[in-house]
């Protein structure tokens, strides 16, 4: 058990604010170093983890994020669990469309965050909200 209570390896962030995305990037980039990702995994994860986080405080009207660290075997990775009470996503299809945006962004956070993640899901029910969960392996 860690400090809060949970198992080693997990741990749950706010997502209110900027500052909170700030705060979310580097608890990522610390888990990932920990884990022994590479640079450029590092920053893979980081990034997928930055743009869905963006989407949670701007859409999502804030939210929480999960890490957990995995192991299968010898393989290690980390799993990011973003959960959102706001409107939700009518068509999940469209919102993972390259371009697509209701916020004019560019419409790449979603697309871009499954590109750089190994597993990726989203779920989202109109009027309760969303959780993305993405996954990046050693
Ligand atoms: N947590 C969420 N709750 C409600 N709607 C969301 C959520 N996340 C994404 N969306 C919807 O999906 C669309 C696409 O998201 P995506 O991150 O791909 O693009 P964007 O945020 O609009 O622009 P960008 O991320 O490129 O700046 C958003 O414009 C929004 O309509
Ligand atoms: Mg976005």
């Amino acid at each position: 058990m860690n400090a809060a209570g949970r198992p080693e390896g997990l741990e749950e962030l706010p997502l209110r604010t900027g500052e909170d995305v700030v705060r979310l990037r580097k608890a990522v980039r610390d888990r990932a170093v920990a884990l022994g990702f590479s640079l450029v995994d590092q920053t893979k994860i980081v990034t997928a983890a930055s743009e869905v986080a963006r989407n949670t405080v701007d859409y999502g009207g804030g939210g929480t994020m999960r890490i957990e660290v995995l192991r299968d075997g010898i393989r290690r990775g980390v799993r990011l669990t973003f959960s959102d009470e706001g409107p939700g996503i009518a068509d999940i299809g469209k919102a993972m469309t390259d371009g697509y945006t209701t916020g004019g962004g560019l419409g790449l956070g979603l697309s871009g965050a499954k590109r750089l993640s190994n597993e990726f899901a989203i779920t989202s029910s109109p009027g309760k909200g969303t959780v993305v969960t993405l996954a990046r392996w050693k």
